[in-house]
């Protein structure tokens, strides 16, 4: 048995644009996905999830039956959880040559589904790892990043860019354009606060929503630019340290996804909470459309606000996590 996890991330800068080879600057934060891998006697796969803010299922099933558990949530969210570790443990197959391993898989987990926060990556990279490791072959971060973004790449139907796989496996600031995936050293405290409007938005169809508006625009198509100018210029803020000149750029960077249409009421309002409490400056993180955004306070008072905020459910601290995937456990 082999325990291995992965922590989530927010966007600094630069999700939706990065699909279109835009840098984005992903940042792994101190919340895990937690997956313990167990080889099994046949080949098929046994999936338990704990703790994904849902009740928790198993669902147990061989490659090709198409079973959906009988739980109370979004059926997409589970076809993709489910697909996800499908994908995962087909990598692992692939990577240890064989093709018949079978998988008692549990996953808990302690990021919002599907809001941003990177949780199927988490899972995906965490359950490459442990599974690969199950097999007796270690991957290096990168390696199992590659075969993470793979597995994306195939549940999302090929809306995935490599920036959530990449630093979910290697943790950190990072740094990814198109295929150019690389870790940013040196970095300042970011005292991240998060506010979740216990929502999730269908990236696969906020992702579709942006490139259609690109295709409809050449003014969306300048906005999708102006974001990658936005991510450059917080890359020398992060280099100078120059936290309230990573806020303003946040703010900037929000207010360009809100244009592409990917914000929603509740993450505007969290949004503006954290301004009016004199955050450096806030967005939303990830897809859109609902789920999380991300402030930059060092004080209370941005954490305190989005408490009293309507539509804010949960909102919480976040330090930057340097490790990337883990073992927990052989
Ligand atoms: O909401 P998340 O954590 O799945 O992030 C999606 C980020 C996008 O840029 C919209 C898509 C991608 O794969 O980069």
């Amino acid at each position: 048995m082999v325990v291995s996890s992965a922590p989530g991330k927010v966007y600094l800068f630069g999700e939706h644009a990065v699909v279109y080879g835009e840098p984005a600057v992903p940042c792994a934060i101190e919340r895990r996905a937690t997956v313990e891998v167990e080889e099994r006697d046949d080949d098929a796969l046994r999936v338990h999830a704990a703790d994904l803010t849902l009740d928790g299922f198993t669902v147990e099933y061989d490659s090709d039956a198409d079973v959906q558990p009988d739980v109370d949530v979004a059926p997409g969210l589970i076809e993709a959880g489910v697909g996800y570790l499908n994908g995962a443990a087909e990598q692992a197959r692939e990577a240890a040559d064989r093709p018949d391993a079978g998988f008692e898989i549990s996953v808990e987990s302690t990021i919002p589904l599907g809001a941003g926060l990177g949780s199927s990556a988490a899972v995906v990279v965490a359950a490459i790892d442990a599974a690969t490791r199950e097999l007796g072959v270690e991957l290096t971060p990168r390696e199992i990043a590659e075969r993470a973004y793979q597995v994306e790449y195939e549940v999302q139907d090929g809306q995935a860019s490599r920036a959530d796989t990449f630093c979910c496996a290697v943790g950190g600031a990072v740094r990814v354009e198109g295929e150019d995936c690389r870790a940013i050293e040196d970095v300042p405290t970011l005292p991240f606060v998060i506010g979740y409007d216990g929502g999730e938005g269908d990236t696969g169809e906020l992702v579709a929503g942006v490139r259609s508006l690109r295709e409809e625009y050449d003014f969306a198509a300048e906005t999708v630019e102006t974001i990658g100018d936005i991510v450059r210029a917080g890359e020398r803020a992060l280099a100078a340290g120059d936290v309230e000149e990573l806020g303003r750029l946040m703010d900037f960077n929000h207010g360009l996804l809100e244009a592409l249409g990917v914000s929603s009421r509740s993450l505007d309002e969290m949004v503006w909470a954290a301004r009016e409490s004199n955050a450096h400056g806030a967005k939303l993180t990830g897809a859109g459309g609902g789920g999380c955004i991300v402030a930059l306070d060092e004080t209370e008072e941005a954490e305190t606000a989005l408490k009293y905020t309507p539509g804010c459910e949960q909102t919480f601290r976040a330090e930057l996590d340097t490790d990337g995937v883990r073992i927990e456990e052989a």
